[in-house]
C-alpha cells in the first residue's frame, strides 16, 4: 500500500461497491475515515455481502436514502442516475471516476449549486498506489479540492487538471498501467528466448518493475539521470539501449498515448459525456 494521508471528510457515500469502489473504501479507511462515517450503495446482493465482510462496521445498503457527499464509482451508462439519486437524498458534493462522463452532463444530473468533480482514477488505485487527475465542475470551491484530494488521495496520487487535460491522462495513466504490462510480458519472452525458465523470467520482471518503481518514486533525480546512472559506456546497458531507441520505442510510446487520448475524447462524445 502507498503512504496513508490524513481525510477530512466527516460522512460519505459510495455509489458502486464494485472494484474501484471497494478500493476507495479501503484506501479511506486506511486513512482514518471511521467506519460509521462512511457508507457504501450497491445494489448487487452478493456483492453486497462479500462487502459487508470485507469492511466491518460499514454500512452496506442497496438503495440510499440520506447522504452529505458521495462518490460516483458506477459503470459510466449509471453515472448521471447515480449523481441524480446522491442529490435527491442530500449530497451536496459529488466526485465521480466513470470514465468519459463530463462535468456538464455530471452537472445537468446533480443540478445547479452542487459541487461536481469528475476524477480519471487507474488501476493500481486497487493496491494503493493509484495516479489520479480530477477537474472541479462550476460550483466547486476550496473544500471541493480538499475533498477530492482526501478521496482520490487516499489510494495514491491525486492531481487537478482542466476538464480538457483528462482525455490526456486517461491516455497517459488511465491506460498507462497496460502499456508497462505489455513491457513487462516482452521483456519476460526476451527472458525465456535466452535460456530463462518461463517462471524464473517472469519472477525477475515483477521483481524488475517493483524494484525500478521504487527507486524511481523515490528519487530525486529525473528519469532520464536514473537510466545515465545505469548506463556505462560501452557496456551492455549502452547495447541494449542502442537498440531500443533503433526501433524508435519513444515514438512508439508518443504515438499510443496520442491514440489513447483522442479514443477517450471520441468515447466521452460518443456517450453524450
Ligand atoms: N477499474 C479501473 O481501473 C477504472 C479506472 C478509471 C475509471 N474507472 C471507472 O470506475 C467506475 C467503476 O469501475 P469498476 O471497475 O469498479 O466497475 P464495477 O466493478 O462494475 O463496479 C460497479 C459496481 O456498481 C454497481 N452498481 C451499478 N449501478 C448501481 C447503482 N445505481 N447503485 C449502486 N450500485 C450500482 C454494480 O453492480 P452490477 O455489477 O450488479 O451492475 C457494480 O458492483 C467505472 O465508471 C469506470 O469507468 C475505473
Amino acid at each position: 500500500m502507498g503512504s496513508v494521508k490524513p481525510v477530512n471528510i466527516n460522512s460519505l457515500t459510495i455509489i458502486g461497491g464494485g472494484n474501484m469502489g471497494a478500493a476507495f473504501a479501503q484506501g479511506l479507511l486506511a486513512a482514518g475515515l471511521a467506519p460509521s462515517a462512511l457508507c457504501i450503495v450497491e445494489i448487487g446482493e452478493s456483492r453486497r455481502t462479500v462487502l459487508k465482510q470485507m469492511f466491518q462496521g460499514v454500512e452496506v445498503v442497496a438503495t440510499l436514502t440520506k447522504c452529505e457527499s458521495a462518490v460516483l464509482a458506477v459503470k459510466p451508462p449509471d453515472a448521471a442516475a447515480s449523481a441524480r439519486d446522491a442529490v435527491g437524498a442530500g449530497a451536496r458534493t459529488l466526485l465521480s471516476i466513470a470514465a468519459g462522463v463530463s462535468l456538464a452532463t455530471l452537472q445537468a444530473a446533480a443540478g445547479n449549486g452542487v459541487a461536481v468533480i469528475r476524477a480519471m482514477p487507474n488501476t493500481p488505485s486497487l493496491v494503493g498506489q493509484g495516479a489520479a487527475a480530477y477537474a472541479l465542475g462550476q460550483f466547486c470551491n476550496a473544500h471541493s479540492a480538499e475533498f477530492a484530494e482526501g478521496v482520490l488521495g487516499s489510494v495514491g496520487l491525486a492531481v487537478q487538471v482542466d476538464e480538457t487535460q483528462l482525455d490526456a491522462v486517461t491516455g497517459l495513466t488511465g491506460s498507462g498501467p497496460a502499456y508497462l504490462f505489455l513491457v513487462a510480458e516482452a521483456l519476460i519472452d526476451a527472458g525465456v528466448a535466452h535460456g530463462l525458465e518461463p517462471a524464473m523470467a517472469e519472477a525477475l520482471v515483477r521483481q524488475l518493475f517493483l524494484g525500478t518503481g521504487t527507486l524511481l518514486a523515490g528519487s530525486n533525480e529525473s528519469p532520464a539521470r536514473l537510466r545515465e546512472m545505469v548506463t556505462s559506456p560501452g557496456g551492455t546497458t549502452a547495447a541494449g539501449l542502442a537498440v531500443l531507441h533503433e526501433t524508435a520505442i519513444r515514438e512508439a510510446f508518443m504515438a499510443a498515448v496520442a491514440a489513447a487520448t483522442r479514443r477517450s475524447g471520441e468515447l466521452g462524445r460518443a456517450g453524450a459525456g
